[in-house]
């Protein structure tokens, strides 16, 4: 059964936060300090995830990506996966991770049953990843990637693009997709923290796409059903890849075919809209049909179109660590 909101968008993926706690602190995500943590007691717990996510899946989700903060985080992760992995109708569990513990993890989530990930990396200048993320961990990050691919975990690279901190790396990061034969998508950095001037640390998906389109020559993949709003594009002569997500553009919202949880049991159904509605009280009623019709009638609720454009910032601040990007 399809799971239709009023602007006709299908909405069938699931970005579900598993925790708020991380183990880096990037710049544009959190604060160096000061940050406001959930008490364990306001977390999910495993059992109402999973009766979530089954009651999400019973009203068409067919896709859920788990993310944070950091899921790698949380313990009995492992376990987690391996639950949602199980929930019958569900096509496709995907992470979205920072990579430091990859390299220990990777094979676990292989086995758990996790069929991709994305792994954010903003630079591959050990300084400038420790002054976007404020900790030293490239090493490991990287380490994380090989044990990706040693273990057969197909990946992406997510890279938030700054201007004048990491805009100079486009290339590189280009030139790494091809070397590692992977689809590295540059993020539209967004203005979740409210930060003055945000507007000038913005760099256009169309000034990245024609960066490298002077070197590398792309062409545009046309999206499957179960693609997010990212733009990714083929370069000549490789399996490797880039893609653009541009929150700043029309493109982001009309194609836009997700619902987010955050780790507390918040849903929210745009990443920029003020509604949010808790559902750990109906969790906890442990009735799926319950959780599943009021999945229904939220979707139904899911504004057309973010506040973003024109410069507006139509919310009062959040951290993607809470929300899980
Ligand atoms: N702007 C753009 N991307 C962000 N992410 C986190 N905060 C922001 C932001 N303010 C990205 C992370 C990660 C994904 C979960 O969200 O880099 O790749
Ligand atoms: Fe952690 Fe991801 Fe936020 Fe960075 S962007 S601080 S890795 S949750």
């Amino acid at each position: 059964m399809a799971l239709t909101d009023s602007s006709g968008r299908k909405i069938n993926y699931l970005r579900l936060s598993v925790t708020d706690r991380c183990n880096m602190r990037c710049l544009y995500c959190m604060p160096a300090t000061g940050i406001t943590k959930c008490d364990h007691g306001e977390i999910l717990n495993y059992e109402q995830i999973v009766l979530l996510a089954e009651a999400a899946v019973s009203v068409g989700i067919e896709k859920i990506r788990v993310t944070g903060g950091e899921p790698l985080v949380r313990a009995g992760i492992v376990d987690l996966l391996a639950m949602l992995a199980n929930i019958s109708g569900l096509q496709q569990l995907v992470l979205t991770t920072n990579g430091v513990r990859l390299a220990t993890m990777a094979q676990q989530l292989k086995d758990a049953g996790v069929q991709r990930l994305n792994i954010s990396l903003d630079s591959l200048r050990p300084e400038m990843f420790t002054t976007m993320t404020r900790r030293n961990y490239l090493a490991e990050v990287l380490a994380g990637i090989d044990a990706a691919e040693r273990v057969g975990l197909p990946y992406k690279i997510n890279t938030v693009v700054m201007r004048g901190w990491n805009d100079n790396e486009i290339i590189a990061f280009a030139k790494l997709s091809q070397q590692r034969n992977c689809t590295v998508r540059f993020i539209e950095y967004m203005p979740t923290l409210k930060k003055e001037n945000w507007q000038s640390l913005v760099v256009p998906s169309v000034e990245i796409i024609e960066k490298i389109s002077d070197i590398y020559p792309l062409t545009p993949v046309v999206d499957s059903v179960l693609a997010g709003p990212a733009q990714e594009y083929n370069i000549a002569g490789s399996s490797g890849g880039i893609g653009v997500i541009a929150p700043h553009s029309d493109h982001f919202c009309r194609n836009c075919n997700r619902i987010r949880v955050t780790s507390s049991g918040k849903i929210k159904t745009c990443l920029f809209g003020a509604d949010e509605f808790d559902l750990q009280p109906l969790l906890r009623s442990e009735n799926v049909n319950i959780v599943a019709a009021q999945l229904r009638q939220l979707v139904k609720g899911k504004p057309p179109c973010h506040l973003l454009k024109g410069g507006n910032l139509a919310h009062s601040g959040f951290s993607m660590a809470q929300i899980g990007g």
